[in-house]
């Protein structure tokens, strides 16, 4: 039984010249997401966790209790450890630069979506939290600044989700594979479960919001009759699953193979999720397990940011099924 603190120690002693601020900063995450399991678990039974907090961020949708208090237990987790120099957050209007003797000297910031699957929270479906570390670009002693923010993903350091599901599962990656740990709440520890995590490379799911059909693009449309057809040789029709929450959707690919896709629609012309809170850690993460990310056509690890809250198209699954989407698509442009 290996708990996630064990696992951390033991990948910082790879690397002789680590200062140990990974190692804290992924601590402060394992912190919020106890606290932020406990709050989820309890959600029914008190009125401060419930229903929406009066509030709009900064894209205008509507924000709920859980939203604000999970940004804000992150937000607290990693100024109290001091080993990021900035922090992003979708609910957030701007970045913050931690401006501390300690904020000023570290080298990391972090990005997060801090509770993805906002709609889900009230019907007790699965939520996640999602994070992302780069090296900031900005020199040490300085505070933060937007450059720091507007890396490619490619660049990053370490990135990763919390699922609050059946079981809660922290998953994350430094760009050596990805591992899983579940959570054993009587213990209180993370435990090693699922090592070295591989998406197959056929899928047999595909994870879209369909009641939207009519507002996609004509490549999408193609895709997903070629999913419901009839092919004994590679296992079609696929099965529909969307829940909802990226998070627990691409847990489940991720698992089990499949594809995830929010794509360009009428109604979001430049894609709904968000680049840098969304689609650069899950492009990450499905790269180091040997699936694939895209906008449709080019990789997301590759996207120049130019907004901290810019959206994105996102296709992210399996990598044969990420392939065969982009070859509708490009047929269809
Ligand atoms: P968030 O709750 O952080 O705003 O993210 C919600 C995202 C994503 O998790 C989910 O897959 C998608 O929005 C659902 O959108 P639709 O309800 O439009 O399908
Ligand atoms: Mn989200
Ligand atoms: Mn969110």
């Amino acid at each position: 039984m290996k708990t996630l603190g064990e696992f951390i120690i033991e990948k910082q002693a790879d690397y002789p010249n680590a200062t140990g601020e990974l190692s804290g900063i992924l601590s402060a995450i394992r912190l919020s997401a106890k606290i932020i399991h406990r709050d989820i678990n309890r959600a029914g039974l008190t009125q401060d966790i419930l229903g929406e907090a009066g509030d709009e961020n900064i894209q205008g949708e509507a924000q709920m209790k859980l939203d604000v208090f999970a940004n804000e237990t992150m937000k607290k987790a990693l100024m109290a450890r001091g080993d990021v120099a900035g922090f992003a957050s979708e609910e957030d209007d701007s970045f913050i630069a931690f401006d501390t003797e300690r904020g000023r000297n570290a080298k990391y910031i972090l990005m997060t979506d801090p509770l993805d699957g906002s709609s889900n929270i009230d019907v007790n479906v699965s939520v996640g939290t999602i994070f992302s570390i780069y090296k900031r670009i900005s020199p040490i002693g300085s505070p933060v600044t937007l450059e720091d923010f507007f890396q490619k993903g490619r660049q990053q350091v370490a990135a990763g989700y919390v699922t609050y599901g059946s079981s809660t599962m922290l998953v994350y990656t430094t760009g050596n594979g990805v591992n899983g740990f579940t959570y054993d709440p009587s213990l209180g520890l993370f435990i090693l479960s699922h090592p070295e995590m591989k998406m197959p490379f056929h899928g047999k799911y595909y994870s879209i919001n369909e009641g939207q059909y009519v507002t996609f693009p004509e490549g999408v449309k193609k895709f997903i009759k070629y999913c419901q057809e009839e092919d004994p040789t590679t296992k079609r029709p696929y099965s529909s699953r969307y829940i909802g929450s990226l998070v627990s959707d691409f847990h489940r690919n991720l698992l089990k193979g499949g594809i995830y896709i929010y794509p360009t629609s009428t109604s979001y012309p430049k894609g709904k999720l968000r680049l840098l809170y969304e689609g650069n850690p899950m492009a990450f993460l499905a790269e180091q397990a040997g699936g694939k990310a895209t906008d449709g056509t080019h990789p997301i690890l590759d996207i120049q940011p130019t907004e901290l809250h810019q959206r994105v198209p996102f296709f992210v699954g399996s990598t044969a099924m990420v392939d065969k989407a982009k070859e509708f698509i490009e047929a269809s442009a």
